[in-house]
Formats: structure tokens, sequence, C-alpha cells
């Protein structure tokens, strides 16, 4: 799957259809956990509300759909759009076939909801469980449509089922605010001793998913960073990893008003006191509107190159002089010695790969030079001015927004030290293998 990256079409519709999707998809779990495992007797405006939030998460897949055809074709958005794209993406990526598969998914729900509440009589009891497992499954699977298939072997399934839990804990927790809030409206709008009754036992319950919920959002996110993040650096030095710092800050607000909801408010409910009841309204709602911001700062990574991937530059702010760009390997110590043997097999790759732009001699003035619309560097020079991991990292990964090419995985890791030492030699700089 190719990732846009922040350069894609449309980025921030992208984005949102991308949100808008995950949050109809979260909204419609969350209000069946809570009328299967909070409060069985639920508002008949919480059962509306499943069909309703798969119906919205139903069209922004079709838009989802869309902004992918459109970045994996490369094509003008009219062009991306025709049958036969649209086929090729659904019959021959993994994103097409997930897609088609929770599309077919989230409709059956959606339609068994529509047409169970048009029959007379209540749902039974299995009946609910397999809308519970159905929505379940249908969160889960958004997972198949992350950063983590991009992975592969163990640490692909282990990030898939990260992800998975992830969002399901999410689901239960963020996905059910909108039953919280609409239970508590009821409660205050009956305000009789029963309903109050009732809100306070579903609080305490909702309280206590809601604990097992957070404590699975931090260890999957914890697992999703490692892989994505992998460093302090990228943390706060990659755009990727400033929009995470952004959503964990959201998440701890709402975790600190949960916590709070929890240690002070439901007792005070369980206690009679009604005025709290106005307080967990309150309360709800703010976490509601904070779970939206983080569900919309999640549609926004999912297409944003991981910080793993991304070149890290410490804000100025923090390093206190300009941004100093560095890079994952920028203090990598080079594992082939600088050998006669490695220049001579240096050279031979730089003749073979680079000499067209750089020149012969690495002066930067080979016959395409005059094409470019940067001029290549002259490696004379410029070969001493970076560390051998700085070296190493611009050749396997190119130069963003420069005819500079990414050389991995087309040449080997080894191939490319090899070249890091050629270029050493020809800047006259030591050998890479001793120091950073
Ligand atoms: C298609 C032309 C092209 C090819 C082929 C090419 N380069 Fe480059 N390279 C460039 C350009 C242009 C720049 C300058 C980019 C910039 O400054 O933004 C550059 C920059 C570099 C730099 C960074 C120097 C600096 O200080 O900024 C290194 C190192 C480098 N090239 C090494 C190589 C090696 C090694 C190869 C072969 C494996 C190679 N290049 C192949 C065009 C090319």
């Amino acid at each position: 799957m190719v990732m846009s990256g922040a350069g894609g079409s449309a980025p921030g519709a992208f984005a949102a259809v991308r949100a808008v999707h995950e949050l109809g998809a979260l909204i419609a779990l969350g209000q069946l956990v809570w009328a299967q495992v909070i409060d069985v007797r639920v508002d008949n405006r919480v059962s509306r509300l499943v069909p309703a939030s798969i119906a919205v998460s139903l069209v922004a897949a079709v838009g989802w759909l869309a902004f992918e055809a459109i970045n994996m074709s490369g094509l003008s958005f009219a062009d991306a759009l025709a049958p036969s794209i649209i086929a090729v993406v659904l019959e021959e990526t993994l994103f097409g076939r997930v897609w088609a598969l929770r599309l077919a998914l989230g409709a059956a729900l959606c339609l068994w909801l529509v047409m169970r509440r048009r029959s007379s009589g209540g749902p039974g009891r299995g009946e609910r469980r397999a809308w519970l497992v159905l929505a379940g499954i249908y969160v889960a699977t958004l997972a198949l449509t992350g950063h983590a298939v991009a992975a592969v072997g163990i640490e692909r399934a282990l990030r898939v089922v990260a992800d998975a839990l992830h969002l399901i804990a999410a689901g239960a927790w963020l996905g059910a605010l909108p039953a919280l809030a609409l239970a508590v409206a009821a409660a205050r709008r009956g305000a009789t001793a029963a309903a109050v009754d009732s809100v306070a036992r579903a609080t305490r319950r909702f309280s206590a998913v809601g604990v097992a919920c957070v404590g699975t959002l931090v260890a999957t996110g914890i697992v999703n960073a490692w892989f994505l993040v992998g460093s302090r650096l990228a943390l706060i030095g990659t755009p990727y990893g400033q929009w995470l710092l952004a959503k964990l800050a959201l998440f701890a607000i709402m975790v600190a008003i949960a916590a709070h909801n929890r240690q002070h408010l439901s007792p005070q409910i369980s206690a009679g006191d009604r005025s709290a009841l106005g307080r967990l309204a309150r309360n709800a709602t703010i976490e509601l509107v904070l779970g939206i911001a983080i569900v919309a700062i999640v549609g926004h990574l999912g297409i944003s190159v991981p910080a793993i991937h991304d070149r890290a530059v410490i804000p100025a702010f923090l390093s206190g002089d300009a941004a100093q760009p560095t890079y994952p390997t920028t203090d990598a110590v080079s594992p082939v010695p600088m050998s006669d043997d490695a220049i001579a097999r240096g050279r031979a790759l730089f003749v073979a790969h680079c000499t067209s732009c750089h020149g012969d001699a690495g002066r930067g003035n080979g016959p395409q030079a005059a094409l470019l619309p940067v001029a290549p560097a002259d490696l004379a020079q410029h070969g001493s001015m970076h560390t051998p991991g700085d070296l190493w990292w611009m050749i396997a990964h190119g130069m963003p927004g420069s005819p500079m090419p990414a050389f991995s995985p087309e040449l080997s890791d080894t191939d490319i030290w090899e070249l890091v030492q050629y270029v050493r030699a020809l800047a006259g700089t030591p050998d890479a293998s001793m120091h950073p």
C-alpha cells in the first residue's frame, strides 16, 4: 500500500474521511457495549444511534476508498474513480479486500439493526451478542488498514493485534460516551429515585470498564509507538511524533476527567446527590469532544509518514539554535572498515549508480547534472560535512524534495556503507568504521 504522506492529494480531506469512518465505527461499538455490559434497559435513543453511526461510517468509507484509489494510482480525481481503477484497488490490494469485507459487514449489521427495530418485540440475548461481536470485528479490522500491515512476520502479527485491541478499547470507552451522556440526560429528565439509582449503577460499571480500557489503550499504544516512533528524538523532532504528543495530551485530560468522575461524581450520585448528575453530563460531553479530537488526529497520523521513517529535526526552541537535521543513523558506525577492497567496491557502485549526476570524481558535474533542478552536491567537499551515518541515510533514503534518489532497498546496507567509505575517501576524511 502506498502511503500518501503529507503530500498526497487533499490530505486534510483524506484524514477527515478516515476519522469520520473510525468515529462512526467506535460509537456503534460503544453503544452496543453499553447496551450489553453496562445497562441492558437502554434508552431508545442509544439503540437508534447504532445503525445511524454505522451508516455514517459506511458513507465515509466510500470517500476513503476514493482517496486510496487516487493515491495508489497517482491519477487525477476523475481518472482514479474509473471503475477499472477501483476494481484493481478492490481486488489486488490488501486495503481493497479488507475494505470490501468491512463494508459488507457494516452494511449487513446496519440492515439487521434497522429491520429489528421495525419488527415487534425486543432483541433476544443471542441477537444482541451477535451484534456486539459483529461491531467488534468491524472496529478491530480497521487495524488491517493502518501502518501495522506494512511490517512483516511476527512483528506484523504483534502490531495488528495491538492495534485491534487498541481500537476495541477505544470503542468500548470513547465510543460509549454518547450512551453515558444520553443515560445521564434521561435520568435528569426523569429524576425519579429509581432513575437516579439506575444511572448511578451504570456509571459505576462504566467506570470499571473504563479502567480496563485505559489500561489496554496505554499498553497497546506503547507497542505502537515503539514501532512507529522508536526514539525520543523522533517523538519531539517529527510531525508524526508531535501529533502523537498532542494526542497523548488530550488522552491524559480525558483520563483525568474520567478519574474525577469515578472518584467523586459516581459516589455522590450513588448517595443521591442530583446536582452531581449535571456535572457528570457536562464531563461526558467534554470527554466526548476530546475523544473526537483524538480520532481526528488519528485520521491524520494514519496517512502520515511514521516518525521512525522520517527525518527528525529538533525544534529550534528546544535546541536553542538553528534546527539541525538529524537522522536515525546519524551516530552509526560503519560495519565496513575502510579497506582498499571496500573502496574499490564502493568505487564500482559509484560508477554504476552515481556518476551520471555526481560526475566521475564526485564533483557534481555528471552528464545529467545540467538537466536537474537542483545541482548534485560536490561530494569531494560535502563528503566531509556529514557524519558517516548521515551520508548513509541520505544515500539509502534519498533527499526529500530533491532529485537525489533513494538507493535502499536496491542496494544492500553493506553496499551503501561501501559507498560511504568511498565518498569519505574522496573527501579525504577518516575511516567511518572508527567513530561517528
Ligand atoms: C539523479 C541524479 C543523482 C543520482 C543518480 C545520485 N545523486 Fe546524489 N545528489 C543528487 C542531487 C541533485 C543532490 C543535491 C540534493 C540537495 O542538495 O538537495 C545530491 C546529494 C547527494 C548527497 C548529499 C550531499 C550533501 O551534502 O547534501 C550525497 C551524499 C549523495 N548525493 C550521494 C550519492 C551517491 C552515493 C549516489 C549513488 C549511489 C548518488 N548520490 C546518486 C543527485 C543524484
